[in-house]
């Protein structure tokens, strides 16, 4: 099964108050995923390899170390993930970024794919799927499908906030993926939103409400 990362860093936990608060209005509240994505960058990208390189500092010739291994690339959801995208890339400017188009259908809650463009080299890249929502899980599963189809396996998700519901979908659908998340909240209420979760996370990242 997939491993479940809670990201309880103190700056992380702080800004994601105020991402949650109504009274935050859109150009914080984009600045603060910005900042959080940034902040969970650092933490998921924990693992990466290093391999040992030679330098020449002013003083003399040092072994140090810096990062191998498969590039990134970022797989934002649209439109929501959009609003983590610039954040990550502050950390890893060489990741290469691929689109997933999902609405969810307001009646059914199932995920609809309208658009998908990826790196042409996404397979030697290890991928982070990104969405701040979690709620039933359906538009991750499918933005990992959409992934897996074209033959990509090194694949992490990371979320904002989740609901136990979403992560349980994910988890048994794709075990091997792990996911990262800053918080997990309560339950889904009857709208497929998550409680207390933000609201609809595109509408305040966009203004469109
Ligand atoms: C939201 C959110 C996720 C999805 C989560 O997107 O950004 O993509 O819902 O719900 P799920 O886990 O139940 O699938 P939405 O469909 O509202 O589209 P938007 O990003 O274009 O606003
Ligand atoms: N999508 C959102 O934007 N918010 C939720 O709470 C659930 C799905």
């Amino acid at each position: 099964m997939g491993k479940l990362y809670v990201c309880d860093h103190p700056l992380i936990q702080h800004k994601l108050t105020y991402i949650r608060d109504e009274n935050t209005k859109t150009k914080d509240f984009r600045q603060l995923v910005d900042e959080v994505a940034m902040l969970m960058a650092y933490e998921i990208t924990r693992d990466l390899p290093l391999e040992k390189v030679k330098v020449h500092t002013p003083v003399i010739e040092a072994e140090c170390q810096v990062i191998s291994g498969r590039m990134l690339g970022l797989i934002p959801i649209l439109r929501a993930g959009l609003g983590m995208v610039d954040g990550i890339l502050k950390l890893h400017p060489t990741a290469k970024v691929g689109h997933v188009g999902l609405y969810r259908d307001p009646e059914t809650l199932q995920p609809v794919e309208y658009y998908v463009k990826l790196p042409t080299d996404v397979l030697e890249r290890e991928l982070i799927v990104i969405d701040p929502m979690l709620a039933t899980g359906g538009s991750a599963n499918m933005a990992i499908d959409v992934l897996k189809k074209r033959g990509c396996q090194q694949i992490k998700l990371m979320c904002l906030i989740a609901a136990p519901e979403g992560v349980k979908a994910v988890q048994e659908a794709h075990p091997d993926v792990d996911i990262y998340v800053a918080a997990v909240d309560d339950y889904l209420n009857d709208h497929g939103y998550i409680v207390p979760g933000l609201g609809d996370a595109g509408d305040r990242l966009f203004g469109t409400k």
